[in-house]
């Protein structure tokens, strides 16, 4: 459904030419949920946004469906780490309803579309609220609602929940499993954490300090999962480990 091809990212900074991402090639099938993970700085979110279409790729080819993506559209919402995202001067229904309003979804419809959503994120009865009368947790409830209300083919998160507490971290990991399973999209999500990737993924790739893949996991432990469970830690001790020497391998490069 999705398929990156010698995906590259060049950044011009000061005449100096950074090479973010090195050509990076993978697919997504449809109803996937696919993790990236890797260390801070090794080009997550630069992906992310390609995929978007908020960014345009230096080189190689980013395809939908067999179409080059060119620029953002409904089809790929993208939902971000930091509690900001949703529009302070408006309540949590008003930010479900708003991209419904600009898509031209008519009144009675996107309000009942809205509501739907909202109550599939656990904020029933919150609807009226405005952000700053919200937890970081609901915060991000609210950004997940709006993102889904709009139906689109693939859901790109990009940390969601790395600004959570623990507690409420693994609630929401629960609740998205729950929410992917029943309307199943095609989820990329990114993380740094070795454990979220493990609970959430079918695949997962590993990507490498300096830009590049370095590897992708099949994640064959049965669902649901959970840190005790056989197999969890051998896994877990497996992909550290290969972030771990991805990030010394680029160390070693650098010097
Ligand atoms: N607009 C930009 N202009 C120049 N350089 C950029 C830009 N955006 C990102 N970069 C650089 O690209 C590299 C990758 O950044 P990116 O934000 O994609 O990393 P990340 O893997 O998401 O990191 P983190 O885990 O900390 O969120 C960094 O070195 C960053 O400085
Ligand atoms: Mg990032």
């Amino acid at each position: 459904m999705l398929e990156l091809q010698e995906v590259v990212k060049v950044y011009l900074r000061e005449n100096f030419r950074h090479e973010v991402l090195k050509g990076i090639s993978f697919q997504v099938s449809q109803g996937e949920f696919f993790c990236i993970l890797g260390p801070s700085g090794c080009g997550k979110t630069t992906l992310l946004r390609m995929i978007g279409g908020y960014e345009k790729v230096s080189g190689g080819r980013i395809l939908l469906q067999g179409e080059e993506i060119t620029g953002p559209g409904p089809d790929r919402i993208m939902v971000f780490q930091t509690f900001d995202q949703l529009f302070a001067w408006q309540t949590v229904r008003g930010n479900v309803e708003y991209p419904l309003k600009i898509n031209g979804m008519a009144r009675g419809e996107r309000r009942e579309r809205a509501d739907f959503y909202i109550e599939m994120v656990g904020l029933k009865g919150y609807e009226n609220y405005y952000p700053h009368q919200l937890s970081g947790g609901m915060k991000q409830r609210a950004a997940l609602a709006r993102a889904l209300a709009l139906q689109p083919q693939i859901l790109l998160l990009d940390e969601p929940f790395a600004s959570l507490d623990a507690q409420n971290r693994e609630i929401l990991q629960e609740e998205l499993l729950r929410i992917w399973n029943s309307l199943k999209p095609t989820v990329i999500f990114v993380t740094h954490a070795v454990d979220e990737a493990i609970i959430l993924a079918d695949r997962i790739l590993v990507m490498t300090e300096d830009g590049d893949i370095k590897m992708i996991v099949e994640n064959k432990l049965q669902r649901p999962r959970r840190p005790g469970m056989p197999g969890f830690a051998r896994m877990w001790d497996f992909l550290y480990e290969q972030v771990r020497s991805s990030r010394w391998q680029a160390e070693k490069r650098k010097n």
